[in-house]
């Protein structure tokens, strides 16, 4: 088989790795890539905005699945555009991309089916916004309701903070239309966890769980980040509570869409706060995460296409899916300055040596060649993951694999897992 993945990330590497261990593998493509992504790809510079120009490149190389890693493709209609070509294609149509798109579709939609998630009202200008912060008091979050590559979620601990938050959205319009609404909902105190689940349309199979790391300092201090690492499995994710996210999240999902005429097919990825045992929905995800496909993908023993083929065709329940029992621990490096404007060209050195350990993957993000020689290009640079026995031996792997990596003002988090460490699984 041809495939064709889109996007350039940590995420993508993840895929691109995993599919080209995949028997049916003839030729993989990525558009844009990265220096990882090339060592396994063909990329291409087609750009994920020009759906006519991808088909017509997908049409040309006879390639026969396209899977999209980002959410922004998604929510503008990529799946429509290539089934509208009669192009198989893995992800979610533009209207379930709305459950990510959109906050405020997400909110209602999971009021509709009874999904627990934080209380919340949606307003369309700020002075109305003010007064109901001003009524509820803090801690309160203040969410803009489109894309803002996870930059628009505000946590606020004073009444001033969050005003703050409206008005930068509403008024300054920090993140353009994505804040043309916002919703201001209730703050839950928890543990988060990501729980991630493959559709097929009709039969929904949760993947492996983990737990990414947001904040950009140890000890989850400093702004929100696109993750700064992740482990899987999340001790937190017990089986019972695995369960009870399956039946109460997952499962009304895939019924609330086919109600409403949508077969989702693809992951679907939901971001919960457990509290008192009950798992929260913070946000939905139509696509893996990043950073922690990472991770996951690394514990997967299945053959990544099958399950592809199987989400579009509708069978899922065909398939055993089975996950490595050792845990996986993804370390992000990232550049100086990140998540604001961060510096790039910083020659990257200690990548050859770790090619030798089968423990340890380092998943590419933002790099490039520049001239022959491995630079970086983006915020977040590489995902190093390493595989142990436990959650343990891999935090000491990957963290003994990041020591040997070198770039200028290359900085990581200290704490990755430690959170896993703290309690035991049971
Ligand atoms: P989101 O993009 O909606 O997941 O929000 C980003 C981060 O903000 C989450 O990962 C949480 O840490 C935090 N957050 C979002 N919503 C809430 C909430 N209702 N209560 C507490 N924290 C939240
Ligand atoms: N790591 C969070 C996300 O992928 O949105």
């Amino acid at each position: 088989m041809k495939i064709l993945v889109i996007g350039g990330g940590g995420r993508e590497h993840a895929i691109v790795w995993k599919l080209s261990r995949s028997s049916h593998m003839d030729r993989i493509y990525c558009t844009p890539g990265n220096a990882g992504i090339a060592e396994l790809a063909e990329c291409i510079d087609v750009g994920s905005d020009k759906f006519d120009a991808l088909i017509d490149f997908v049409k040309y190389e006879w390639i026969d699945l396209t899977i999209v890693g980002p959410e922004e493709p998604l929510s503008r209609g990529i799946v429509d555009a290539f089934q509208k070509e009669g192009r198989k294609i893995l992800g979610p149509n533009r209207e379930a991309a709305q459950l990510e798109s959109s906050k405020i579709f997400a909110k209602n939609f999971m009021r509709r089916y009874g999904i627990p998630t934080a209380e919340y009202r949606a307003f369309t200008s700020s002075s109305p916004a003010e007064d109901y912060v001003r009524m509820k008091g803090a801690p309160i979050v203040i969410k803009a309701d489109g894309l803002a590559a996870g930059k628009g979620v505000f946590v606020a601990n004073t009444v001033e903070e969050a005003i703050s938050a409206v008005r930068l959205i509403m008024k300054e319009r920090a993140f353009g239309e994505a804040g043309n609404r916002i919703v201001v909902e209730e703050c839950i105190e928890g543990e988060e966890a990501s729980v991630m689940a493959f559709f097929d349309g009709k039969t929904v199979v949760p993947m492996a769980s983990s737990q990414d790391h947001k904040r950009i300092f140890d000890d989850d201090k400093g702004p929100n980040t696109g993750g700064m690492g992740a482990y899987s499995p999340a001790p937190v994710i017990t089986k019972n509570m695995e369960a009870m996210i399956m039946e109460k999240v997952m499962w009304p999902v895939m019924r609330g869409l086919k109600a409403e005429g949508v077969n989702y097919h693809g992951v679907l990825y939901a971001g919960v706060m457990i509290k008192n045992g009950v798992p929260y929905v913070l946000e939905f995800n139509c696509r893996l995460g990043d950073p922690e496909t990472q991770p996951v993908l690394s514990r997967l023993d299945i053959d990544l296409v099958d399950i592809a083929l199987a989400m579009i065709d509708g069978k899922l329940s065909e398939l055993e899916i089975r996950w490595k029992p050792e845990s996986a621990v993804c370390v992000v490096l990232t550049s100086k300055g990140y998540p604001g404007t961060y510096e790039k060209g910083k020659v990257i050195t200690g990548l050859d040596e770790l090619k030798k350990d089968n423990d340890v993957l380092v998943f590419h993000a933002g790099t490039a060649f520049h001239n022959g020689t491995l630079v970086t290009s983006g915020g977040r640079v590489l995902g190093v993951t390493a595989l142990g026995a436990d959650i343990r031996s891999a935090k000491e792997k990957a963290y003994r694999a990041v020591e040997k990596i070198q770039f200028e003002g290359m900085h990581y988090r200290k704490d990755i897992a430690d959170r896993a460490l703290k309690r035991p699984r049971d």
